[in-house]
């Protein structure tokens, strides 16, 4: 299991979200470290004592989806109202703080949600630069109904008469309003203004100090033992491979796993960069053989997932074992990834979603996991790479499924199938990079698809494979649009793909969004 790895007390600026459950947490997180403010989830109910010793500059009080009154609520230690330390409450985290503080938190009369009016009617510092009418996005049921005589009110909305607060006498602040999302005009300006001018944090955090935290708590955690990491070429265990290798240089041991259904030139690809960049023992596992024999005769999608999975876990379980003195399995794990409840001391209630390939080895072997990527985006991990020194085609690289060309290979994985998707697919690629609309993508890729169709080539008749063609753009991936491809662009692609990849004589555009569709055909 995920080991629990309690806060390291840092040297630099500190704001600590407490995570009350709402789903925006870890984006005002990532919010403050933009602000160049170090910035950590922490369990919700974290004593007062132990967030003394953290001594944070500052504390945001997230949202929840509970209501403050309800059964079981989550609350924080009152305590935390007498440190002295600015707080900033945000929706539930407000309602709370003004609860606390003698106001009284009911059902509104409506429920707010979404993009709102809000005007703001007095002057504080939390406002400053703001101006007076701004757009901000609500999501509440419940609001402050009789505001204590010790707050005053900032802003109001149509519905919300307690858009804003402040204490008379303490620097506590609420916001009913999330400002963390980008639908909220100067949401950034608000975090800003409550890091920098309530907070007083002058804002000196880079991603070079989050590394060297990391490095520093890896070595002590890892000793003289050995780790493990697997490498699929992306970015996300890429970046994990290097910080474990600033780390402990030679006591990683990296796993990469051929399993036939890469994309062109890739397999190349990762050893050329691994040896420039790492002088460490990396295992190349050939197992194109075994996938391919494996998945014979099967077309059924979810069959298919199920068996490159598993053979996946077999081959580097395999491998894994043979690897001497390896305690830890290091895996990139991104925030994103972290979901619903489990336990760290300091940490908030998260658990990991195992959707990795390597979901369930660490368990099976008893490896403990290594995860040092789980509370970061993938922009900032990006800008982790870059620090650490990774080239900027692998940092920009769009992400590429575990399963690989095989959830885009569809009917039946023959190594003639995969090898006219990957020339298509590199075509692609290819002319996206050129037309310089790669980095504005955020996955493309080709689509070998199951039917034949009729063409002429010359005098004669075709009947040969048809190639879709997949761009979308996307913030998360949990929404996907399909991209707006220039003609110019699509017709290039489309005569370089028929008269140059063998077997297919038709492409087609794919124009759906997500949903009703996946970004994937599979
Ligand atoms: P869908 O197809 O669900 O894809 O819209 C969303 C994102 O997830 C990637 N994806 C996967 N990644 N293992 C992975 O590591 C998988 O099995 C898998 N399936 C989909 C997909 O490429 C897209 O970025």
């Amino acid at each position: 299991m995920s080991q629990a790895v309690p806060l390291v007390v840092p040297d630099e600026e500190l704001i600590l979200v407490l995570d009350f459950g709402g789903q925006t947490a870890q984006l005002i997180a990532r919010r403050v470290r933009e602000q160049h403010v170090f910035c950590q989830l922490v369990r919700h109910n974290l004593s007062a004592a132990r967030i003394r010793e953290l001594n944070p500059k500052g504390l945001i009080l997230s949202g929840s989806p509970a209501s403050v009154y309800g059964e079981g609520s989550p609350q924080p230690d009152p305590e935390i109202f007498q440190l002295g330390i600015p707080i900033l409450g945000i929706c539930y985290g407000m309602q709370v703080s003004c609860a606390d503080q003698g106001s009284e938190v009911k059902p509104g009369h409506s429920r707010e949600f979404g993009r709102t009016a809000c005007h703001v009617q007095e002057p504080s510092v939390l406002f400053d630069g703001v101006p007076s009418d701004i757009t901000v996005w609500m999501s509440h049921g419940d609001q402050v109904q009789n505001l204590s005589e010790h707050f005053i009110s900032l802003a109001a909305t149509e519905t919300c008469p307690f858009a804003a607060v402040r204490h008379d006498s303490k620097p506590l602040f609420g916001l009913q309003f999330h400002p963390e999302v980008t639908h909220t005009e100067f949401g950034g300006k608000l975090l800003a203004n409550f890091v920098k001018h309530i907070c007083g944090c002058r804002g000196t955090w880079q991603i070079g100090s989050f590394i060297e935290r990391e490095v520093a708590a890896i070595r002590e955690r890892v000793g003289q033992n050995r780790v493990i990491c697997g490498l699929s070429g992306g970015v996300d265990s890429s970046v994990v491979a290097a910080l474990l290798y600033r780390a402990i240089g030679t006591q990683l041991s990296c796993i990469f796993v051929d399993n036939g259904m890469l994309r062109k030139g890739e397999s190349d690809a990762v050893r050329e960069r691994f040896s420039r960049h790492f002088k460490t023992d990396l295992h190349v596992v050939d197992a194109r053989d075994r996938f391919l024999s494996e998945l014979k005769g099967v077309t059924e999608p979810q069959r298919k997932r199920k068996i490159i999975g598993r053979v996946f876990i077999e081959v580097f379980r395999s491998e894994a074992v043979s690897i001497k003195d390896a305690k830890f399995l290091a895996q990139g794990t991104l925030y994103p990834d972290v979901i619903e409840s489990g336990g760290a001391p300091d940490g908030p209630a998260v658990a990991i979603k195992h959707h990795h390939n390597v979901g369930g080895l660490p368990e099976e072997l008893g490896f403990e996991l290594i995860e040092p990527l789980r509370d970061l985006f993938k922009d900032e991990v990006r800008q982790m790479g870059l620090q650490l020194g990774l080239p900027d085609e692998l940092i920009w690289r769009h992400p590429f499924p575990g399963p690989g060309l095989g959830v885009r290979c569809l009917g039946e994985i023959r190594e003639d199938r995969l090898s006219t998707l990957r020339e298509a697919d590199a075509i692609v690629i290819d002319e996206l990079k050129k037309a310089g609309l790669y980095r504005a993508i955020q996955q493309a890729f080709a689509v070998l698809l199951p039917v034949q169709s009729v063409g002429v080539m010359g005098d004669d008749r075709t009947y040969q494979d048809v190639i879709a063609v997949r761009a979308v753009t996307t913030d998360d991936f949990m929404t996907a649009d399909w991209f707006h491809m220039p003609y110019d662009v699509m017709e290039r692609i489309s005569t370089r793909i028929t008269n140059g990849v063998r077997g297919v004589n038709r492409v087609v555009y794919d124009v759906s969004s997500k949903p009703p569709s996946t970004i994937e055909w599979e």
